[in-house]
């Protein structure tokens, strides 16, 4: 999978693929992660990329041309899966959408800044406008980043226990149960004694009701959808 990310402020998504799983999975081959600096490719004497609104009112929007020439020379290289558009008015991010995207060959994502972007850049480009959540960040490019981890880490084999992206919560629409580690008491806060009983079966049946029973006490919304 190659994902290619369009960004006005490119420093931004260095550090979240430079480590760890994500590092890795480029290092396997897994996915190719680009990242493209917008100002390269804006024809304005000073490398500009915003303006004023039409119309009036606050704030500055992005503008058509430099977002056009960078995905039209994307496009020209290789056909593209989708073409995201990260927004706080776009489809909220779920795992069922990162299920869909890891599926895709190749994905460019943008990430827009100030009031948005230029309304004909997203009929003209976008086939995806995803939000990672009801609140407003200053840019796109924390939600690129956090949409590139969700999908990079169900690709086979960039996780080294493939069951671990199985048992995540939301992957079976139920959250996570309980987990524990070493040591067993700590100062007299026990591992509940089921999961030290090396009855397979058992801990199973366990971790399903506390999955049920921690999803109907957080998220009852998740109960209704399945
Ligand atoms: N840009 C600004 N806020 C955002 C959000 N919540 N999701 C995605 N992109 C954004």
């Amino acid at each position: 999978m190659r994902i290619d990310i369009i960004s006005a402020l490119p420093n931004l998504l260095v550090s979240p693929f430079s480590d760890s799983i994500l590092k890795r999975a480029q290092e396997k081959g897994l996915v190719e992660v680009v990242i493209h600096d917008l100002r390269k490719f804006s024809t304005d004497k000073h490398r500009k990329i915003d303006d004023y609104a039409f119309g009036g009112g606050a704030g500055m929007v992005m503008t058509i041309q430099p977002i056009a020439s960078a995905i039209e020379s994307l496009k020209a290289e290789r056909d593209y899966d989708e073409i995201i558009y990260m927004t706080p008015d776009g489809n909220t991010l779920d795992q069922k959408m990162a299920n869909q995207l890891s599926l895709c060959g190749n994905i460019i994502i943008l990430c827009g800044h100030y009031k948005g972007i230029d309304q004909r850049a997203r009929d003209l480009f976008i086939t995806k406008e995803i939000s990672i959540g009801d609140y407003v960040l200053s840019g796109g490019e924390l939600g690129a980043a956090v949409l590139a981890d969700s999908v990079i880490r169900l690709i086979p084999g960039v996780l080294n226990d493939e069951t671990s992206a199985l048992t995540d919560s939301h992957q079976d629409g139920l959250l996570a149960p309980p987990v524990y580690t070493r040591p067993a008491d700590y100062e007299g806060n026990m591992v509940p004694e089921i999961l030290l009983s090396g009855n397979t079966r058992a801990i199973e049946e366990w971790r399903m009701t506390q999955s049920y029973s921690r999803t109907k006490e957080r998220r009852p919304d998740l109960l209704n959808n399945k």
